[in-house]
């Protein structure tokens, strides 16, 4: 009986593991077209370059999220990685709406930029929903966080340059999803000296 059991178990696995790894891959794929949108090379040009010196947008404080956000909602202990990624590409999308927001309809960010980057997000997210079970509970820490990011009457906003927005989501990006840009677990991108100037320990993806 129990081998049946098993062996039925097992069968079912071996159906459904391909298909799980083919949208696995497709969905690192989506994300490596939005790593190299958001090389150092392209995020200069066009999220500082572009913009006046010293430039810097109103955001709300839960629009930043960085890798110090991560280590501390990974102390909640009902947050999940799935949970993270969520809340990674809630605040990805809206922190490019909000660059939209200030830019004139001709700017070259926008249109040679920030407009082919919203596409991409949106075709990662096909994959991201097709992936995490839905009905799984949001946790309060996450749950208070969403809620904030669209809270009317908000109060306490704070200034970013355009850039360090998608400077973080790059950074964020890469310490989420070590299966797609570490699979053999060689880098720590979620250590901030990962990132710092000179580090010697790994090459530079800044
Ligand atoms: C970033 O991407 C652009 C366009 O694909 C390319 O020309 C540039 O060399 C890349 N920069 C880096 C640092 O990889
Ligand atoms: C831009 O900010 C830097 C650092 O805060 C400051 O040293 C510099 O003078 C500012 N530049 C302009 C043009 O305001
Ligand atoms: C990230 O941390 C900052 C500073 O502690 C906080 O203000 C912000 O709300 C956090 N962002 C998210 C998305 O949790």
């Amino acid at each position: 009986m129990v081998q049946s059991w098993l062996l039925r178990g097992f069968l079912g696995l071996m159906w459904i593991l391909p298909l799980w790894m083919d949208v696995m891959s497709d969905k690192c794929k989506a994300l490596h077209t939005i790593k190299d949108q958001l090389n150092i090379t392209l995020r200069r040009r066009y999220m500082k370059q572009n913009f006046p010196i010293n430039y810097t947008i109103q955001v709300r404080y839960e629009e930043v999220f960085r890798l110090h956000n991560i280590s501390r909602l990974r102390n909640e202990e009902d947050v999940n990685l799935m949970h993270l990624q969520g809340l990674w590409l809630t605040v990805a999308q809206k922190g490019i709406k909000k660059i939209l927001q200030v830019l004139p309809e001709k700017h070259p960010t926008r249109r040679k930029y920030l407009t082919g980057l919203e596409n991409l997000f949106r075709m990662y997210e096909q994959y991201g929903t097709l992936l995490s079970p839905a009905e799984e509970e949001t946790p309060d820490s996450i749950r208070d966080i969403l809620e904030r990011l669209s809270e009317p009457d908000y109060q306490g906003w704070r200034s970013v340059k355009p850039k360090s927005v998608l400077d973080n989501c790059y950074r964020t990006m890469h310490c989420l999803f070590k299966e797609c840009f570490s699979p053999d677990g060689n880098y720590d991108y979620c250590n901030i000296l990962h990132w710092r100037k000179g580090s010697r320990t790994t090459p530079q993806p800044t």
